[in-house]
C-alpha cells in the first residue's frame, strides 16, 4: 500500500513511509500490522485526531529499531520479535488469543486489548437481536417456512426468560445490563465477583454448574484461554433448560462442535447462533451449514471501528508517553 502525507489534509505530520526511514524526533513511530484489515481507513482515522504519528504499514517496514508502538492483528509467529524498541503492542481486537498464541511475543512490554465503548455497543446490539430472536422463537418459524407449515408458538414474557451471560467483561457486562433493561431475567458468570444491579452473579468454576442450570438462552462472551477452551460441551449443555438456545460470540474454540450437534439431536439445545468457529471461514463441507437448528454468521457480531478505536489507541500512546499504564493491559498469566 502506498500513501503520501498529502493524502491526509487535516494533519500534514502523518506520513506513511514505505522503505526509507527518516527520523523526526518529535514524531511517534507506529507500525500498523493487521492482516486482512484496510490500513487506509485507519491511517485516515489517526490523521483526523493527531498529526504526530509516523505510521508504517506492514509489510513495508523501514528501520525496525525505530518502531515504538505496534497495532496488531493476525500476525505470523515471531513477527513482533523484530522490533527491539517496542513500548507496547495494541491489539486491534478485544480478543488477544491470537496474539498471545505466539511463543515469540516480546515478554517485557504491555500487550493491550481493545477496550472501546463502540465495540461494546455493537456487541450488545448483535446479542440483543439474537436473544430476542430466540426468545420470540423466531427460529421455529424459519424452519416452518421451509416446510410450508403454519403453527403458532407462544413465548413466555421476557421477565420469565432466563438469559445467562458467560463472561462479564467489557462486552459481557454491557450485554447483561442491556438485556436486563429490556426486561429479561439475566444471570452472569465470571472468574471474579461482580456488582451488576439486578443481575444474578455467579463466579468461579465451582459455581458454573449452578449458573448454567436452567438457563434458557446462553450467551458466551468469554475470552479464549487455556481454561475456557471447550467449555461449551455436553456436560454444560445437559444442565440447560430443555430446548435452550446457545449464542456463541466468544471464540470458536469455546465450543466442542460435535457436542453441539449431539445436544441438538437429543433436544438439550433447540437452536444456536454461531458467530465464531474453530476454522474461519467455516469450511464449505462443515455439518453446521446443513443443520437447520444452527444460524451461521461470519464473525460479524462486533467490528472494531477505526473512527473510535484510533482514539482509544492514541489515548493509550499518550498515557505510556507520560509514564502511565495503558488501559486494557492483558494479564498474560490469565491469557486475557
Ligand atoms: P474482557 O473484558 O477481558 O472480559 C472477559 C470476561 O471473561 C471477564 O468477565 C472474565 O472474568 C471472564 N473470564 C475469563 N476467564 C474466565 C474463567 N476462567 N472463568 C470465568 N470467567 C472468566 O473481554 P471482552 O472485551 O468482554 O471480550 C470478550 C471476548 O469476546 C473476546 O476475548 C473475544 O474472544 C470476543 N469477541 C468477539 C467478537 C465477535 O465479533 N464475535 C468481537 C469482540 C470480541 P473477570 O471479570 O472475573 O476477570
Ligand atoms: C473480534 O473477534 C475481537 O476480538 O475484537
Amino acid at each position: 500500500m502506498v500513501a503520501r502525507c498529502g493524502a491526509f489534509p487535516r494533519h500534514s505530520g502523518l506520513c506513511i513511509r514505505m522503505t526509507n526511514y527518516m527520523t523526526r524526533n518529535s514524531n511517534i513511530e507506529v507500525l500498523f500490522a493487521c492482516e486482512g484489515v484496510k490500513a487506509k481507513d485507519w491511517l485516515s482515522a489517526f490523521a483526523n485526531i493527531r498529526g504526530d504519528l509516523n505510521i508504517q504499514v506492514s509489510p513495508d517496514v523501514g528501520a525496525c529499531e525505530s518502531i515504538q508502538f505496534g497495532v496488531a492483528w493476525n500476525n505470523p509467529r515471531g513477527f513482533w520479535r523484530r522490533f527491539p524498541n517496542l513500548r507496547a503492542i495494541f491489539s486491534l481486537g478485544a480478543g488477544v488469543d491470537g496474539l498471545l498464541s505466539d511463543p515469540e511475543l516480546p515478554v517485557d512490554i504491555p500487550i493491550v486489548r481493545m477496550l472501546d465503548g463502540a465495540l461494546a455497543d455493537e456487541m450488545a446490539e448483535f446479542v440483543m437481536a439474537r436473544v430476542i430472536h430466540h426468545h420470540r422463537l423466531l427460529h421455529r418459524y424459519e424452519v416452518q417456512q421451509s416446510k410450508n407449515s403454519w403453527s403458532v408458538h407462544r413465548p413466555p414474557m421476557a421477565n420469565q426468560r432466563v438469559v445467562g451471560i458467560m463472561g462479564l467483561g467489557a462486552l459481557g457486562s454491557r450485554c447483561a445490563n442491556e438485556l436486563k433493561q429490556r426486561g429479561f431475567h439475566v444471570r452472569g458468570w465470571a472468574r471474579t465477583c461482580k456488582e451488576l444491579s439486578d443481575i444474578d452473579i455467579f463466579y468461579g468454576w465451582d459455581r458454573l454448574a449452578d449458573f448454567v442450570t436452567g438457563c434458557e438462552i446462553l450467551v458466551c462472551l468469554l475470552p479464549r484461554t487455556l481454561e475456557t477452551e471447550g467449555i461449551l460441551s455436553s456436560r454444560l449443555f445437559s444442565r440447560l433448560a430443555p430446548g435452550a438456545c446457545l449464542i456463541n460470540v466468544g471464540r470458536g474454540a469455546h465450543l466442542v462442535e460435535s457436542d453441539l450437534l449431539d445436544a441438538i439431536d437429543r433436544g438439550f439445545i433447540e437452536a444456536a447462533t454461531l458467530d465464531v468457529f474453530h476454522d474461519e471461514p467455516l469450511p464449505e463441507t462443515h455439518p453446521f451449514w446443513t443443520c437447520s437448528a444452527i444460524r451461521i454468521f461470519p464473525h460479524v457480531a462486533a467490528f472494531t471501528r477505526p473512527e473510535t478505536a484510533s482514539k482509544v489507541i492514541s489515548d493509550n500512546i499518550d498515557r505510556i508517553l507520560s509514564g502511565k499504564s495503558p488501559v486494557g493491559v492483558v494479564e498474560r498469566v490469565l491469557g486475557y
